[in-house]
């Protein structure tokens, strides 16, 4: 077999939409025989009927044979993993050959063999007569199986090999995992319907179809509607925001085809993306289709989830990354809600390496291939309300056949505007897409006033152009940072259709030895890593705090605080907030005092807070929640939407209160405590300084016991387990340059009486950077540490965080209670989500389990943490950090299982951390995140709690 074809496939019918139908069809998934060939070069006796295939092994399918002990995975970002000399493959191309045997019903005639998806050029003959081949990995095809099916036991035999021609046009940033991993189906269907549902802004749709038979939507007192007529209906509006879908029949010569309608009008004016008139903000994510097990072969159930999951963390769109999804995804935007951008199977980013030379998409041998994915993609999605945009793929380059594929799908489809973003120059688009576009340059754009296009004609078109981010903020690892700051552009430029994270999942597959594996760990010779890593949920799907973050950036409902009155702004597109019950919540220091009900206006606006009773106590926040009043299809009554705080009072200490204490303390001591600091021996022939049952080590100044806990003191850190952000954006190589994870300190002078007072330098080798450091103690009963910290030498860069370490006994520190933003991580650019409570977690459950370990956990602005019998206050506030090992052990670490728990409980009690930003992929850090060395002041206190 040629697999340098161009052709993208033989024998083939025409393509057509996936529907329900009442034709009968056999499930021909299940469990298949099952033969890996290292090459393609293999006798093709395999399709013969009555073949022995008892040596085989067996393979369910849908799968991939990588993922049940056929070769390997393997994982490539931009680089093909062949040697790029299109269309030729190499002579190494794993080949696996598929057998099933299946009995025809009694009486059955005729039918086509589909297959949803195989990866990637599949052969396929019906007892032993070839029915053709095809290639377009993601998209269906169906052969006539009619003139070879025969009574009783018929043969099924597929042959896919893994490489070909069409290799060069699937070179998505993902696992290569090939095999049948779409359903295959005999079906009696034959019928192709187009229904065309629009809406205009006033009650009233239009409807049409094209297709044999007729069609009937009795919701809608339609019967019988004639292919080509078009009628005009008063009718519920689809949107994500209201999926109504209307139920319709089209009874064919032979079937009736079932078919859920939802009306909703995509337009653009003036430069603005609309959904039936209406401003369009789209609020998305990228997604693939992955399964920690499974890989693309995603179960339904799985599918759901996803949706369900998105639609609770208000998500409101899919950029379908970056192929169509299995056809059943689609059923469940429809259903549930989501805008959907449908990418055709496109992408040849490893000839971006050579200036593009030789792009197939430039290349008239691929024309067809080309053209021949498009419209697979376009005939099987058509029917689909959610479908709202028709991407020609990504990261393709540019090139004439994009104008082909272009050009008929506006001819096809002139209801749905063009996406691509890999030409700038928006020559065959309807909106202008970019990716990982700066917020500055997001602002330029949403005020017009971006660079110009070198064609005026273009740029002039292009301006008026929507515009959205087809992927922005790059989940990998911890982050992404800067969403917050994203958002409040897309909500203040109108021309600013919003945009898709990247992307939806960590790509993880289960690994025995790692728990989950990326690029490398299949031993792949060229590979990019934990690139793959880099979604918004983890390979189990549990959400991530990117998600969590993205939750409260994507809110439909803000709060805007006054005097005794929060006003409600509804940020829904579509519909009011008469779904929405708000509950009003006080709390002093995270203990609920008052709860009430609120009446908010349908519309929103202002509305006026009770009387809360003042409390003494503590901080007095109040929390406003925005909750579902029932049901929804994808949430219960109760799910939160929205929430909004304020500090009602603060806790005011007296003036001086933490100087008076101290003084008064000092007077007169706790029963006992002891105040002030006393010379003793201490283990072995350590000498220290004791104040009651804690001490220092006399030599060093270094606190060596906290009432009566043995612990290694709190000493000045600067550095952290690098992010994969802080990795591309350099700063972790500077770190390591510099040396901030091996820092020495030098005791300069210590000065004991009523306080102690710790002079040193601290400051990696080879360099003449430093930070004196003075820790000042003193001593009440509990102890308070005041830390100065001066820069010496020229700091150029961030430094990763301020702050001081210590450890404590592992056995001592179960579970951490703290004052302050919760429950989740934060940075200085992340942790929108969290909010101002009492919050309690065990050690292990403070840790975010970032596929490859990375700084995590940090909880910032905590007023006062309780572990272990101590109590940790700011003054006013500190970031808390605690772990089972070391910074040092967690940057050494590939996988999770690389972490193991030490004797040990690491404490890092943080004045500042350096921002996360989203370097992987787009801006570092805003400046305003950046930590740069300066002159500052770390104050804590520790009680026994
Ligand atoms: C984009 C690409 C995505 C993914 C992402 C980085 O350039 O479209 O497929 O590779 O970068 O994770």
């Amino acid at each position: 077999m040629d697999l340098e074809t161009f052709s993208s496939g033989s024998g083939r019918l025409e393509p057509r939409a996936a529907l329900r139908t009442d034709a009968p069809s056999l499930d021909l998934n299940g469990t298949w025989r099952f033969r890996l060939s290292p090459t393609a070069n293999v006798p093709e006796d395999f399709a013969e009927p009555d073949y022995d295939d008892s040596r085989w092994d067996d393979l369910p399918v849908p799968s991939h044979w990588v993922l049940h002990g056929h070769g390997a995975p393997a994982y490539t970002n931009v680089v093909y993993p062949i040697p790029v000399d299109p269309p030729r493959v190499p002579d190494e191309n794993p080949t696996g050959d598929y057998r099933r045997a299946f009995d025809l019903p009694e009486g059955w005639t005729g039918g086509r063999l589909r297959f949803e998806g195989a990866e990637s050029f599949a052969r396929v003959w019906l007892n032993g007569h070839e029915l053709g081949f095809s290639t377009g990995s993601r998209l269906p095809v169906e052969y006539d199986a009619g003139p070879y099916l025969r009574p009783g036991r018929n043969v099924l035999a597929v042959r896919v090999h893994q490489w070909s021609a069409a290799t060069y046009l699937e070179d998505q940033d993902m696992w290569w995992l090939p095999g049948i991993f779409r359903d295959v189906t005999l079906t009696r269907s034959a019928a192709d319907v187009f229904v065309r549902a629009s809406y205009a802004a006033d009650g009233r749709g239009t409807l049409s179809f094209d297709g044999p038979g007729t069609l009937s939507v009795p919701e809608l007192g339609v019967e019988n509607l004639e292919p080509g007529t078009e009628i005009t209906v008063g009718v519920r509006p689809w949107t994500a925001e209201t999926p109504y879908l209307y139920d319709a029949v089209v009874t064919c010569p032979g079937e009736a085809v079932r078919l859920r309608v939802g009306f909703r009008t995509i337009s653009i004016e003036d430069g603005v993306l609309l959904a039936n008139g209406r401003p369009l903000l789209l609020k998305g994510v990228n997604r693939h289709e992955f399964h920690p097990e499974h890989g693309r072969a995603v179960p339904y159930e799985t599918m759901r989830e996803d949706v369900l999951l998105m639609k609770r963390h208000n998500v409101n769109a899919v950029r379908t990354s970056h192929y169509p999804p299995h056809p059943d995804f689609l059923d469940l935007c429809d259903e549930l809600g989501l805008w959907v951008i449908d990418e055709c199977d496109l992408e040849t980013h490893g000839f971006g390496g050579f200036g593009w030379r030789g792009n197939p998409t430039d290349d008239p041998r691929y024309e067809d291939a080309l053209l021949d994915r498009m419209r697979r993609m376009v005939e099987r999605d058509k029917n689909h309300p959610s479908v709202i945009m028709w991407s020609l793929g990504n990261e393709a380059g540019v090139g004439r056949n994009l104008a082909v594929m272009a050009d008929w799908a506006r001819e096809r489809d002139p209801s749905r505007p063009l996406h691509y973003e890999g030409d700038w120059s928006c020559a065959h688009t309807d909106v202008y897409s970019r990716m990982y576009a700066s917020h500055a340059e997001v602002e330029a754009i949403g005020r017009r006033e971006e660079d110009p296009l070198d064609d005026p004609e273009l740029d002039a078109r292009r301006r008026q152009l929507p515009f959205l981010q087809c992927e922005y903020a790059h989940a990998m690892g911890n982050g992404p940072g800067g969403l917050a700051e994203y958002q409040e552009l897309f909500e203040r430029y109108p021309r600013l259709a919003g945009g898709f994270i990247w992307e939806w999942i960590d790509h993880g597959l289960a690994h025995p030895e790692h728990g989950y594996a990326y690029g490398g760990d299949y031993g792949e010779p060229v590979h990019d890593g934990n690139f793959v890593i880099d979604g918004l949920v983890f390979p189990d799907r549990t959400p991530s705090p990117g998600l969590i973050d993205l939750k409260k950036v994507f809110e439909p409902v803000r709060f805007e605080f006054g005097d005794g009155v929060v006003r409600v702004v509804n940020g829904h597109g579509f519909t009011d907030l008469s779904h929405l019950r708000f509950v009003a919540t006080v709390q002093v220091e995270g203990e609920t005092v008052a709860e009430h009900r609120l009446d908010v206006p349908a519309a929103g606006g202002e509305c006026k807070l009770p009387d809360f009773p003042a409390r003494p106590g503590g901080e007095r926040w109040l929390t406003v929640r925005a909750e579902l009043a029932a049901d929804e299809p994808w949430a219960p009554a109760g799910h939160e939407v929205a929430w909004g705080q304020a500090l009602l009072t603060l806790h005011d200490p007296a003036p001086n209160e933490l100087l008076t204490s101290f003084t008064r303390a000092a007077t007169k001591p706790a029963d006992g405590a002891g105040v002030g600091l006393r010379y003793g021996g201490g283990a072995g022939a350590r000498d220290e300084l004791i104040a009651g049952d804690s001490a220092f080590d006399a030599a060093t100044g270094r606190l060596v016991r906290l009432f009566g806990t043995d612990v290694e003191g709190p000493r000045l850190d600067l550095w952290r387990a690098p992010t994969d952000n802080d990795r591309a954006d350099g700063l972790a190589e500077k770190w390591h340059r510099l040396g901030l994870h091996r820092l020495t300190h030098r005791v300069d002078e210590i000065t004991a009486g009523e306080e102690l007072v710790v002079r040193t330098r601290v400051a990696p080798a080879a360099t003449n950077l430093g930070m004196l450091a003075t820790y000042r103690w003193t001593f009440d009963g509990g102890l308070r540490l005041v830390l100065d910290i001066e820069p010496e030498g020229a700091w150029r860069d961030p430094v990763a965080r301020i702050g001081v370490t210590m450890t404590l006994p592992g056995s001592a520190v179960d579970r951490v209670t703290w004052f302050g933003p919760g429950p989740g991580e934060a940075y200085p650019d992340t942790g929108m989500s969290a909010r101002v409570g009492r919050w309690s977690a065990t050690v292990e459950e403070l840790q975010t389990p970032y596929v490859r370990p990375q700084e995590n956990g940090h909880r910032a602005d905590v007023r006062w943490a309780e572990l272990g019998g101590i109590r940790v206050s700011g003054e006013p506030m500190f970031g808390l950090t605690a772990r089972r090992w070391s910074a040092a052990e967690l940057a050494a670490a590939r996988h999770l299982p690389d972490l193991v728990a030490g004797d040990r409980l690491h404490l890092h009690l943080d004045l500042a951390h350096q921002g996360i930003g989203t370097a992987t992929c787009g801006p570092r850090p805003l400046p305003a995140y950046d930590l740069l060395a300066r002159r500052t002041t770390l104050r804590l206190r520790f009680d026994r709690a």
